[in-house]
């Protein structure tokens, strides 16, 4: 397993794994790697022959006083962890590799709609921040599959339709979220967090299937669950950001006609600041 630092080097032993005849398989990552990462890794894996894994914190997607200063970023401890998994290859350039006149005239991409509310109204820009870099990763790469978390639930809905309207010769594959056994899903920021706060973060998964569990009882008022909610997790000691009810395949508000939904939240425990989602039908 090779790790490469520039867009010439990858394209060129892209390319040659195409000459082979192999499938490309991608993973887009900031790095840090945990379980949940290599599960995607894995199912990569399993779809294509040769699987490249990007590791890039991505200075658009942090708006200002967010954590891209103190990101973990573990590159020796990552490469190791996809060296035991069987990638092929590592990406992990630099900000001025990515970025080489700078961020302030680059060129953004933009998915309205989808990209509104939830993360993207507590996170102004963020998407765009994705929908660039990953849109970039995408054409220095060229997989014929990519996969991503679905912990990231509006990210993956934003990456989908971003490669739907620009036709990108790719196909977009979720992975369910990779949990602790007390439910928490996986992520770096998980790393922040103090041990009472370790403590108190399962709670957030819970809610959720508190919400899921009163709409399947047949409950409807949307509103009052979300207020009833956002309470139990204050006095867990969260600081809700949003809880949100929406229709699990475009992210519109729910109606009673809604037949597959997705309760998505973030909420802070200290600084940081844990998301979570699940999807669910109504009966
Ligand atoms: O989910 C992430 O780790 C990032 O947002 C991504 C998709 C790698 C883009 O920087």
């Amino acid at each position: 397993m090779n790790t490469l630092h520039t867009i010439a080097q990858v394209r060129a032993a892209v390319s040659r794994a195409r000459q082979e005849g192999k499938r490309i398989g991608m993973v887009p990552t900031m790095g840090n790697l945990h379980a949940g990462h290599i599960a995607l890794v894995e199912k990569a894996l399993q779809r294509t022959d040769y699987v490249v894994v990007s590791i890039f914190v991505n200075p658009m997607q942090f708006g200002p006083g967010e954590d891209l200063d103190s990101y973990p970023r573990t590159l020796a401890e990552d490469q190791k962890k996809l060296l035991d998994v069987g990638a092929h290859l590592v990406f992990a350039p630099t900000a001025s590799e990515m970025y080489p006149e700078g961020m302030e005239g680059h060129t953004r991409v933009s998915v309205p709609v989808v990209s509104e509310g939830l993360c993207g109204g507590s996170r102004p820009g963020h998407f765009e921040g994705v929908a660039t870099v990953v849109s970039k990763l995408l054409n220095i790469v060229g997989p014929d599959v990519a996969v991503f978390g679905q912990k990231d639930y509006q990210q993956l809905a934003v990456i989908r339709k971003m490669a739907h309207d620009l036709c990108l010769p790719v196909q977009i594959m979720g992975h369910p979220t990779i949990r602790a056994e007390d439910g928490l899903a996986l992520s770096s920021r998980n790393g922040y967090l103090s041990a009472e706060q370790r403590a108190i973060a399962p709670i957030l998964q819970r809610t959720l299937q508190q919400i899921a569990a009163e709409v399947q009882g047949g409950r409807n008022d949307y509103a009052q669950i979300i207020t009833e909610a956002s309470q139990r997790l204050s006095d867990a000691g969260m600081r809700p950001d949003y809880l949100d009810l929406r229709n699990a395949e475009n992210l519109a508000p729910v109606s009673d006609d809604t037949a597959e939904l997705v309760v998505l939240a973030a909420a802070y425990l200290g600084t940081t600041r844990l998301i979570d989602n699940l999807e669910f039908s109504r009966s």
